[in-house]
This record gives C-alpha cells, sequence and structure tokens, in this order.
C-alpha cells in the first residue's frame, strides 16, 4: 500500500545545512497502525510531508498504492488524507459543520454523500453534539477531533496523523486512539508519528523507531516488549547478600533493599551474561526467593532504543 524507498532530505537555509531524513525505507499495509516514533527532530513530519509531496525529498521513492507520488502527486493525493501538526485544517471562525462542509468541498465532496459522511465522522469522533459551536471555541482536544473528523471526510485508504495526541487533555486522547483502532478495523493504512508512547502501546502494530533521520529499529509492537523485557529481571534475595557479592553484582543492575530483603534489578547488556550472573551467584549461594521478568514500560524501552543501548 505504501512504499518508502531510501527516502533522503536535506534543508538548506542560507549557511544552515540540515540533514532531516538519512535513507528512510519501510512499507505499510492496509488494515495497519504504523507508529513513527523518535525524539525531536528525529525527521518525522519531514517523512510525513515528503510522503504527501509537500516537501521534496534530495532522493528517494515513495509509492502510493503503486503510484508514484513524486511523478504523479495528484492522483497519490487521493487517497491520502492528514492531520499535520498544528491541525491547520480548521477554520476558528467557522461552525464544526461549516468547516465540515468547507473543507469536504475542497475534497470534491457534496450533498447527499458529504452530509451522510459528515454523519459518520461526527459519530466516530463524538463531536456530534457540537456540530454548530465555533470552531474557535473548542478545546484544544476537541479541535483536534474536528481536524480528524475533516481528514477522514473523503474515506481514503490512508491516513496520516503527525503527533495527533500532542497536548490534548485524557479524554481526547483515548478516544483518538479508540478512532484510530477503529480505522485500522474498517482495512485503512493509519500512519503516525508521535512520541507519545502510550499511544504507540495502545494502537500501533508495528512500530518504526527513528532518531537522527535513520531508522533504528524496525517491528511488531510485541518484539519490541519482549526484545527487552527478556533482558530485565528483578531477583529477590530473601537474607540479603554480602557486600562483596553485592559489589561484583552490581554490574548487572541496581540494587534495592527493604528491611533484610535485598532485590537485584538486573539488565543484561546481551542475553547469555544470564550465565555470568549465575556463575557468580553459585559461589555464595545466597538464597534466592525469586526471580521474575520485570516489567518495563515502553517509555524506557523507547529511551534505551534511542540512546543505543540495544546490542
Ligand atoms: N523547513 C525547514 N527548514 C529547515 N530545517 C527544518 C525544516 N523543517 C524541519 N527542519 C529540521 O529538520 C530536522 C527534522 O525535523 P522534523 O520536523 O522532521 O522532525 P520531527 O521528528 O517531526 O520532530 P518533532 O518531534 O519536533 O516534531 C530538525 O532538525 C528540524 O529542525
Ligand atoms: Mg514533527
Amino acid at each position: 500500500m505504501l512504499q518508502v524507498k531510501d527516502l533522503k532530505k536535506t534543508y538548506r537555509s542560507g549557511e544552515k545545512v540540515v540533514e532531516a531524513v538519512k535513507g528512510i525505507s519501510f512499507s505499510a499495509n492496509p488494515g495497519e497502525v504504523f507508529a513513527m516514533l523518535g525524539p525531536n527532530g528525529a525527521g518525522k513530519s519531514t517523512t510525513i510531508k515528503s510522503i504527501l509531496g509537500l516537501v521534496i525529498p534530495d532522493s528517494g521513492e515513495i509509492k502510493v498504492n503503486d503510484i508514484d507520488v513524486l511523478k504523479n502527486r495528484k492522483k497519490a493525493l487521493r487517497l491520502m488524507a492528514a492531520v499535520l501538526e498544528g491541525n491547520r485544517n480548521v477554520h476558528w471562525r467557522l461552525s464544526v459543520r461549516e468547516n465540515m462542509i468547507y473543507f469536504g468541498g475542497m475534497r470534491g465532496l457534496g450533498g447527499k454523500r458529504l452530509k451522510r459522511r459528515m454523519e459518520e465522522v461526527a459519530e466516530l469522533l463524538g463531536i456530534s453534539d457540537r456540530m454548530d459551536q465555533l470552531a474557535g471555541k473548542l478545546s484544544r482536544g476537541y479541535q483536534q477531533r474536528l481536524a480528524i473528523a475533516i481528514a477522514l471526510l473523503p474515506d481514503t485508504p490512508v491516513v496520516l496523523l503527525d503527533e495527533p495526541t500532542l497536548g490534548l487533555d485524557i479524554e481526547s486522547s483515548m478516544e483518538i486512539r479508540k478512532v484510530i483502532r477503529e480505522l485500522a478495523n474498517e482495512e485503512k493504512l493509519v500512519l503516525l508519528s508521535t512520541h507519545d508512547m502510550k499511544l504507540v502501546e495502545q494502537t500501533a502494530d508495528r512500530v518504526m523507531i527513528i532518531n537522527h533521520g535513520r531508522v533504528i529499529t524496525l517491528s511488531g509492537i510485541n518484539e519490541i516488549m519482549e526484545m527487552f523485557k527478556r533482558r530485565a529481571y528483578r531477583i529477590v534475595f530473601e537474607n540479603g547478600i554480602s557486600n562483596e557479592l553485592k559489589e561484583k553484582l552490581s554490574t548487572f543492575g541496581k540494587f534495592s533493599e527493604d528491611g533484610g530483603k535485598v532485590t537485584l534489578n538486573v539488565e543484561l547488556k546481551s542475553a547469555d551474561r544470564i550465565y555470568d550472573l549465575f556463575d557468580m551467584l553459585k559461589g555464595e549461594k545466597p538464597t534466592i526467593s525469586s526471580i521474575e521478568n520485570e516489567d518495563i514500560d515502553f517509555e524506557e524501552i523507547f529511551m534505551k532504543i534511542v540512546r543505543g543501548d540495544k546490542s
């Protein structure tokens, strides 16, 4: 459905040269939520804008349903809808309804078809009871819902969302996460960019982590979580351990103490380091009351990958 091959983009303004995207490749499929995760300046928005033909890349290939975006932008755009950062597709002086009629019209929609689609998307985004309110008077969360509703009017198979939950209240974020899953269930491809881990954890099928314009990892959400869980354990020593052993084990992780109980939060740099750990334990044979897989949250995983402690 969407293929991006070796995308590169350098911004030049006067003396300043910024290599924003340094060769990003991926493909994404219908029915999938594909998340681009990365810190500020990673190149997420540049990638999305390139897909939409709003930014002309230096090199690379972008195809939507086999249509080349760079050569055939108009035709490709018929398959895509987007909400960019700062959602400029909402007119503050128009009501919710007027916004939909206006922007729907720009996408060639009108009459009964537009009316029916307006009802559908308003229902989906939970804004049916606000159709006559001025967009400028809505909360940030409801403005974002409206922006997404407008983008969904043409019912395109590809939906691009740049930071869809940035700065939103909890309720609107939740609603938007629900909508994103719903769109994937309707066999659309949703490509989103974010640094909101919760959004990724709860909606994404696959995650591409990018930093400094390069892909750091691309895999299924479960694989990413697993990859790190396997290497993080919590070992509880019932009756404490000697200072000598503690010193030796400190290369494996951090200790915490609670009464006589000592807990070691192990983080293995590679999976087979576990044998070295057991070798050390064998000497003193402290009483181990439990060894558990530690739950790491996604945010931590993300920070680790970005810092590069993946190996
Ligand atoms: N129009 C532009 N002119 C010059 N530099 C730009 C322009 N747009 C983006 N950049 C630079 O390119 C790099 C990538 O920017 P981009 O907006 O793609 O990152 P991002 O991942 O979307 O970041 P954020 O999380 O802050 O939105 C940054 O260093 C940014 O400053
Ligand atoms: Mg951005």
